[in-house]
């Protein structure tokens, strides 16, 4: 069973997937992860995420930035939504995604493009979404509780930003699949989402 989820930052689609690869018992791969694994790669390197040559060349990155906190940044999200622009890099990150999607037994996977690029086979496809404000009160509610700081409004302005980035770029946009359940977490709180998302999961492997 594979169970693909998109849509953009701070929608509440890594709380859901690791609450869905609990609850199926599937092993779960944020891929935004490898993103921003790439975004820091550039920048430890002193390159360039905008050139596709420096952010290819990142790709490379030691399998221990992985674990690295500073991935979970805003800084390192926005060197990810950079350099995930170009195709080269997209490419170089593409089998790995499909290989974690394809093990015995299934899995769950997150990002932009994996019920659309990676798993277009997927066996059911949520696309989470959230408006850009209540994304961007949950962000500013997460970055105060790791000691980050930045206002509200610069938080706002950076998701809608990255958002723009991600939907229009020309490889692999941030699109709903044809066949996704588009999953709205705006008025739901963390419990609700993972229920209604769970359902809808059932839903679609039972219809
Ligand atoms: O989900 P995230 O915020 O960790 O992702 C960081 C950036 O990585 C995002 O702005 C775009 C890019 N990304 C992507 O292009 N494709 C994916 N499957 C996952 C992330």
């Amino acid at each position: 069973m594979i169970i693909a989820v998109d849509g953009p930052t701070a929608s509440g689609k890594g709380t859901i997937s690791k609450a869905l690869a609990g609850h199926f018992g599937l092993p779960h791969l944020d891929t935004g992860l490898l993103y921003r694994a790439v975004g820091r790669q550039v920048a430890l390197n002193g390159g360039d995420a905008d050139n596709a040559a420096d952010a290819l060349a990142a790709c490379d990155f030691p399998e221990s930035l992985l674990a690295d906190d500073v991935l979970r940044s805003e800084g390192s999200g926005s060197l990810a939504s950079r350099a995930s622009v170009h195709p080269q890099v997209r490419q170089a990150l593409f089998e790995r995604q499909r290989a974690f999607a394809q093990q015995a037994g299934g899995a769950v996977l997150d990002g932009r493009d994996i019920g659309t690029v990676i798993v277009p086979e997927a066996d059911a496809k949520l696309f989470v979404t959230a408006s850009v404000q209540s994304r961007a009160v949950r962000r500013h509610a997460e970055m105060v509780g790791r000691g980050e700081s930045a206002t509200l409004e610069e938080i706002e302005a950076d998701l809608a930003r990255r958002d723009a980035r991600d939907m229009n770029r020309m490889d692999a946009p941030l699109v709903p699949a044809k066949d996704a359940m588009i999953f709205d977490t705006t008025h739901f709180d963390k419990d609700e989402a993972i229920a209604a998302a769970i359902e809808a999961v059932n839903a679609r492997l039972s219809g």
